[in-house]
């Protein structure tokens, strides 16, 4: 059998390239600039790359992009009052603040204070209301990256039964609801699966799609999978390693080696779904300025 290795880098400048002429029509219709501000609290180094990419490809794709760095010690009311000029400004379209938070800030607090048609990370309750009820505006950006790389890869989950592994709000959850909702890219039968679920492997080996996002290591084995198919690994995790220079490699959910050897398509980890990420951003922060464009 012939597998597939999904290309995500691929398809994320195939999206790009989309958002970005649909930015330029956008802008020569109502001559405004699709604006994202994003906002970094502490100096985590990975974090600080995953925004400085965010910001860079928004300005690739013709938009404004804006990073606002804060220091760890940054004060919750602070914050809040950062959120409420973005939320005021007539320039910002799009405002994401990346997570994790330092503990002395409210993730929850924080979100709600985005106004939600300015909620591209599609975190806040009334985005994500409105996603679980089968009428969603901004849609979280890793669980629509993944329906659009099951959608360009042939891999229609109409239909489908499909094992999702972590009910995270950022992942698991919003997924489950976007695959199991009556259009296209959805009608898909659900098991949303975690820590608590008994019998996993029963599951996973029925599954036509299974969908890891749990951040184990190598944790779905080829025997947990069934012949033909479809993984997608949302996994990123960081194992020592000799080999690189930096002392760790990249890994994904999925023992990659032996469960493509059943697969009809996988996901690699890197170059999988983590380009996709970006990629959907900008496509809801293009989104986010129309809507405010009426
Ligand atoms: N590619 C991307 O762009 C992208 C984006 C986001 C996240 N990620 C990666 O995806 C992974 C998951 O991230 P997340 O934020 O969604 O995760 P998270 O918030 O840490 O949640 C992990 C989920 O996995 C479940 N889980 C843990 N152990 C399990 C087990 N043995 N069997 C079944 N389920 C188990 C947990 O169950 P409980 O709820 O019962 O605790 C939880 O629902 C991480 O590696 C992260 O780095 C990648």
């Amino acid at each position: 059998m012939k597998t597939t290795i999904i290309d995500g880098q691929k398809i994320s400048q195939e999206i790009k390239l989309e958002v970005a002429n649909e930015t330029k029509s956008f802008q020569d219709s109502f001559l405004v600039t699709p604006g994202l501000a994003v906002i970094l609290v502490g100096d985590d180094p990975a974090s600080s790359i995953y925004v400085k990419n965010k910001e860079k490809a928004a300005i690739a794709s013709g938009m404004a992009g804006q990073t606002i760095n804060l220091p760890s010690t940054v004060s919750e009311k602070d914050l809040l009052q950062i959120i409420e000029n973005l939320n005021l400004s007539k320039e910002i379209h799009g405002i994401l603040v990346q997570l994790p938070l330092p503990t002395h800030i409210s993730e929850e607090k924080i979100v709600q204070k985005i106004d939600p048609i300015k909620d591209v990370d599609g975190l806040h309750p009334f985005n994500s209301g409105l996603l679980s009820a089968g009428t969603p505006r901004f849609i979280p950006a890793t669980p629509a990256g993944i329906r659009e790389l099951l959608l360009r890869n042939d891999s229609n989950p109409d239909g489908k039964h499909v094992a999702i592994l972590g009910r995270s709000n950022i992942v698991g959850r919003p997924l489950a609801n976007l695959l199991s909702m009556k259009s296209i890219g959805g009608n898909a039968t659900v098991s949303l699966c975690h820590s608590r679920t008994t019998n996993l492997k029963k599951i996973t080996i029925n599954a036509d799609i299974v969908i890891a996002a749990i951040g184990i290591p190598n944790f779905v084995t080829e025997d947990m999978v069934k012949e033909n198919v479809v993984v997608i690994d949302v996994g990123i995790n960081r194992v020592k390693s000799s080999m690189t220079k930096r002392g760790y490699r990249l890994v994904g959910d999925v023992e990659f080696e032996s469960v493509k050897l059943k697969s009809k398509a996988i996901t690699p980890v890197p170059g999988g779904v983590g380009p996709m990420t970006i990629a959907m951003l900008l496509r809801n922060t293009l989104q986010a300025a129309k809507l405010q464009c009426g």
